[in-house]
């Protein structure tokens, strides 16, 4: 057999593929090249007659024809079964649905600090954020929290650190108990007027359960220039819970103590739920707690280095996962850390 007997098979071969436009063609033309009793097989057949020398050429020859015929058959397979589709006899079902692809989401903490962000950044605040591994002055003594001031029981406090110097000074450190000492930090770093929101994560060590986690999200707020007062805190405290709430939501604000603001205020929404009727999830009391405030005390003034003579200035602190309970009616804090899909897809 001379080599131009396979190059002419294989022309052959490709010239009768063009026209094959049915499964059954392919078939016939499958058996016809590569079948038992195909040409292939018959050239096969004089494989004996063949010198030791010839016989290695030969069948190389033949294997390279008949590996160049099986992919032109397997191509043909291919576009002939697309074709023929709906016929009944092709193999790949084009109306199965695809395989979707699961999209991720934010978590539903993210979502809720992202629209509270936003909503302050409408309003001129900038967003900045802090350590959550902090100083006991930045954390206590700065916001007006002296030691052994009975008023540090309130914030427990997670310790890690002892008898580092930071600034010059010995200091502990600790996780951050609330939001507060960004306070200290950005008062330090900017000169008034200001206007910032901080979110972020704090830790106190209570023991977990359906409303306490040893770690949750904050967002302070604080503003400073001349002449601010405490109905420019409640103007921008409204806007706010309305924004989260709804128009409808009513304020109140009741007189509190914290060290770092004076006057200090907690504020309480009317309860979302009842409408301030009085439920289970108010407690019978129509309102609901939402947030501390009240305007800078002289005394954080005096450790940031800005005159309380010349400028007032508010903050207010909440916590994240409470305005997302609320918000969404979900009974349970330890939801929002369990990484439990069913309940992260409802957001
Ligand atoms: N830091 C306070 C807390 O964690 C909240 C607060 C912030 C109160 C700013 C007043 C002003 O409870």
């Amino acid at each position: 057999m001379q080599t131009n007997d396979f190059e002419s098979i294989r022309n052959q071969a490709e010239a009768e593929a063009k026209n094959i436009t049915t499964p059954q063609g392919l078939e016939e033309f499958r058996l016809k090249f590569l079948g038992r009793k195909g040409l292939l097989a018959q050239i096969a057949g004089v494989i004996p007659t063949l010198s030791k020398e010839q016989r290695a050429e030969f069948g190389q020859k033949l294997n390279i024809l008949k590996s160049a015929l099986t992919a032109l058959v397997e191509a043909k397979e291919r576009s002939v079964i697309i074709k023929d589709s709906g016929s009944g006899v092709s193999r790949a079902d084009l109306g199965l649905p695809g395989i979707a692809q699961e999209l991720g989401r934010l978590h539903p903490l993210t979502q809720v600090i992202d629209e509270i962000c936003a909503m302050f950044s409408r309003m001129g605040f900038i967003v900045v954020e802090g350590p959550e591994i902090e100083t006991e002055y930045n954390n206590f003594t700065g916001l007006n929290i002296p030691l052994e001031h009975p008023s540090r029981d309130t914030f427990d406090t997670f310790y890690i650190k002892q008898g580092m110097r930071d600034e010059g000074r010995e200091t502990k450190y600790l996780l951050r108990s609330h939001t507060s000492p960004v306070q200290v930090r950005a008062m330090k770093a900017h000169k008034p007027p200001f206007s910032i929101v901080v979110p972020g994560r704090v830790y106190r060590p209570d023991a977990v359960d359906a409303s306490h986690s040893f770690m949750f999200h904050q967002v302070e707020g604080f503003l400073v220039d001349k002449g601010i007062k405490f109905s420019d805190l409640k103007g921008i405290l409204e806007v706010f819970a309305k924004g989260i709430f709804g128009e409808n939501i009513r304020m109140r604000f009741r007189p509190h103590f914290f060290p770092f603001t004076e006057p200090s205020a907690e504020v309480d929404i009317s309860c979302i739920i009842c409408q301030g009727k009085g439920c289970s999830v108010c407690g019978r009391k129509g309102w609901l707690e939402v947030l501390g405030c009240g305007m800078i005390h002289p005394n954080v003034f005096k450790h940031v280095g800005i005159d309380a003579k010349k400028y007032t200035g508010f903050a207010f602190g909440m916590g994240v996962e409470r305005i997302a309970m609320l918000k969404y009616g979900i009974n349970d804090i330890r939801l929002f850390f369990e990484n439990d899909l069913r309940f992260l897809k409802q957001f």
